[in-house]
């Protein structure tokens, strides 16, 4: 378990902050929380398209990992409106969010779309940071298992062992995330998440599974944030309105951090 030795924090602007707004998040998050070693902690922002040239060049990329909130599944072609990963590459960007409960729900972008990305990110070198999550029905059925072991391995289809040591998983049930959202209690995220580490065991063998971070989002807040980093399976957090303000943000930082450093050391005295 190596990629899982430290914490994961990022968080998606989603359609807010203009390019001068998340220069300005950027160098205040940076300055807040450069002396963390990043041998401990991943830190990522996931800001709109258009700040991207910019807010690459607003802090050090070994402090701030940056991702694109997507991505077309081709290098180029006749894809008017859609972003290819050379234009990311070119950007300076290390990671991509694909299939966020955003695009799959408001623009209704299907798993085989979300696996064809997936593909394509691997390709192109960056770390796909695969979103998945049940909506209020799915769950009230009780088919949230069934519908989270689809997205990923219908997501991850045809990804070989060697990609899949650069993938990250974001559990975020659709009920959870945003302004009309309830935050998953943290037995119940828990629980999802072994369903997820089940599968990639399943589809990436128990080294290179084992090993895939996977994060949880939808309302994490500066309250519930402690309870959810300490339960076993949650190797992170991905933080949407409760992350925007660069104070706000390191503050549950440092609440989280020595939490996680805490649980991963009784882990190994076991
Ligand atoms: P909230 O934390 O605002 O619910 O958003 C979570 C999210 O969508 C992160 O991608």
């Amino acid at each position: 378990m190596d990629r899982r030795k430290k914490i994961y924090l990022g968080t998606n602007t989603k359609m807010y902050k203009t390019t001068g707004e998340t220069v300005a998040f950027l160098k205040r998050l940076n300055q807040l929380t450069k002396e963390i070693s990043r041998d401990k902690m991943q830190l990522f922002v996931i800001p709109s398209y258009m700040t991207l040239a910019a807010a690459r060049e607003s802090v050090p990329r070994q402090n701030i990992s940056l991702g694109a909130q997507n991505m077309a599944w081709e290098e180029q072609g006749q894809f008017t409106g859609e972003i290819s990963p050379l234009m990311l590459k070119e950007a300076g960007m290390d990671l991509v969010m694909i299939g966020h409960s955003e695009r799959r729900h408001v623009f209704r972008e299907t798993n085989e779309e979300e696996n064809k990305k997936v593909l394509c990110a691997c390709k192109s070198g960056f770390s796909p940071l695969l979103c998945v999550g049940e909506t209020a029905v799915e769950k009230g059925y009780g088919i949230a298992a069934e519908v989270i072991r689809t997205q990923l391995k219908v997501g991850l289809h045809g990804m070989m062992p060697c990609e899949a040591r650069k993938i990250m998983v974001a559990y975020e049930p659709v009920w959870a995330i945003g302004v009309n959202g309830v935050p998953a209690s943290k037995e119940y995220a828990n629980q999802i998440h072994q369903v997820i580490r089940e599968t990639l065991t399943e589809l990436f063998g128990d080294e290179i599974g084992g090993d895939v971070p996977v994060l949880y989002g939808g309302s994490v807040n500066p309250q519930n944030a402690e309870e959810l980093i300490c339960m076993p399976e949650i190797d992170g957090l991905f933080i949407g309105r409760s992350a925007w303000d660069a104070d706000n943000f390191n503050a549950i930082i440092r609440k989280v951090l020595p939490l996680f450093e805490a649980k991963r050391r009784g882990e190994d005295s076991v």
